[in-house]
């Protein structure tokens, strides 16, 4: 692919504007909106049911939406052109490649499939072979490799045609994560030669390793931006509290039991009304809490139950059951 990447003034590669859908009773999406350019990686991130691969159906031209615009390189996706079938790679949820066939086969066949020429499909599979590290395993049949060998071949067959826009559900599910490390270095370096890419997860870390994010939730975005802003953005904030020293919260002459002691300090937080969510994390108990005075009153708490508590930095999944609880706040 010969074009150069982003530039601010260009129109965008992918545009949703208020795509609603509902099956029955269940709103799938509502009034969803978000852009992408070339270049970009932008993850919808949200949890079960939240709405990804709905959207990314409405997107790839697999089903219609009920409402709004949903535009791909200027065209409708639902459109039957060559040009744009070809433009649009979309990697479902459940891919399924021929599992009795070997890596070599699928390849060979999906590019049957999208008319390539002979010199076309030497070229691009030893690309695709040499950038997913398949190359080893050809000869496998698709149904004897690993979880994240599997996706890395379907990635590889829906980018035969060279897609300038990849749509991609949940590509790091059931993926280990040294595979989901090569996975995402992967898609960083498509996404460097111009390829726009919008990836969904229910993962809330990998929401760090895009451009932009859309946090998605009941078929809405609830935040949208780039990941590093999001997070300056947090409003509420975390506590991480520790016992206090080698004895812990253990009366003297008691033996210390670490896991006495997170449990009396989680249902300290657990308590108090500020307090969104509680976790542990090793040794310490974390408290997710809504922003007000009720952080220090918890703070003072905890400490006068002997612990060591201190303002730990906020993650993707602080900022998305922080905002989600304000929704339900209102709601
Ligand atoms: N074909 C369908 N028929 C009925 N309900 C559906 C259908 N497709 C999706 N839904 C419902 O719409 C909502 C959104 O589903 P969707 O599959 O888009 O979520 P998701 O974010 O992809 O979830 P997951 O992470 O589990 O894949 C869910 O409540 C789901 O049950
Ligand atoms: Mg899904």
């Amino acid at each position: 692919m010969s074009t150069a990447a982003t530039s601010a003034g260009e129109a965008p590669v992918l545009r949703a504007e208020r795509l609603a859908k509902r099956f029955g009773a269940t709103q799938a999406l509502a009034a969803l909106s978000f852009e992408l350019r070339a270049g970009e990686i932008y993850g919808l991130v949200g949890p079960d049911g939240a709405g990804k691969t709905t959207a990314l159906r409405i997107l790839a031209g697999m089903i219609a939406a009920d409402a709004g615009v949903a535009e791909v390189l200027g065209r409708s996706p639902l459109t039957a052109e060559a040009s744009l079938r070809s433009a649009l790679g979309y990697m479902p949820q459940q891919y399924s490649l021929y599992g009795d066939l070997s890596v070599e086969e699928n390849l060979r066949f999906f590019a049957r499939m999208f008319c390539l020429s002979r010199g076309e499909y030497r070229e691009r599979r030893a690309r695709l072979l040499r950038i997913t590290r398949l190359e080893p395993f050809t000869a496998r049949r698709a149904d004897a490799l690993s979880g994240g060998m599997y996706k890395k071949l379907a990635l590889a067959c829906v980018l035969l045609p060279r897609p300038r826009l990849l749509l991609m559900d949940e590509p790091t599910n059931g993926v280990d994560p040294v595979s989901r490390r090569e996975l995402w270095a992967l898609l960083f370096e498509l996404a460097a030669e111009g390829m726009a890419i919008l990836v969904s997860t229910p993962y809330m870390d990998e929401a760090a390793r895009c451009a932009r994010v859309g946090l998605i939730h009941g078929g809405r975005l609830l935040l949208e931006g780039e990941p590093a802003r999001l997070l300056e953005g947090f409003q509420g904030a975390v506590l991480e509290a520790s016992r206090a020293g080698p004895g812990g919260l253990a009366a003297a002459g008691e033996t210390a039991a670490p896991e006495r002691d997170r449990g009396a300090l989680e249902a300290i937080a657990e308590r108090h009304p500020a307090t969104i969510a509680t976790s542990v994390a090793g040794a310490a108990v974390r408290a997710l809490l809504r922003p007000g005075a009720g952080v220090a009153e918890l703070r003072a708490s905890l400490e006068a139950a002997g612990a060591r508590v201190e303002l730990a930095a906020p993650s993707f999944e602080d900022l998305y059951l922080s905002v989600t609880d304000g929704e339900a706040a209102r709601a």
